[in-house]
């Protein structure tokens, strides 16, 4: 069975246009407290943003260390020209967690990334 984690595109794999979206939090954060998350794509070389090549969504996850499943933080539905691909959500955690951000290239796929949030 092809699984959908099959085709998305690894850090790793990028090109000239960067698509890996970037994801800024914190290290650390203390339990039921917000803290901010923001996703950027583009960050060093800016994605292109036309009707024709854009990013279409960025998505937010967060998988607690010791909880299945991965739990959805927030789905971003963008449109060209006028949307920046650059996201930012409150978070609260209860415990450590690892963030996943999503996003879809509507000509080059869907991208992740990871990071890890220890709380405290
Ligand atoms: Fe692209």
């Amino acid at each position: 069975m092809a699984r959908f984690g099959d085709v998305v595109i690894a850090p790793e794999d990028e090109g000239k246009e960067k698509h890996v979206p970037q994801i800024h939090a914190p290290a650390s954060a203390k339990a039921g407290e917000p803290f901010d998350v923001t996703v950027i794509v583009g960050e060093e070389v800016a994605h292109p943003n036309t009707i024709e090549h854009h990013i279409k969504w960025i998505q937010l996850f967060a998988k607690p260390d010791s909880k299945r499943p991965t739990v959805h933080i927030g789905t971003f539905d963008l449109g060209p020209t006028f949307a920046v691909p650059r996201v930012t959500v409150p978070v609260i955690l209860e415990e450590s967690a690892t963030l996943y951000a999503l996003e879809y290239c509507n000509i080059h796929g869907v991208w992740d990334n990871s990071m890890q949030v220890t709380v405290e």
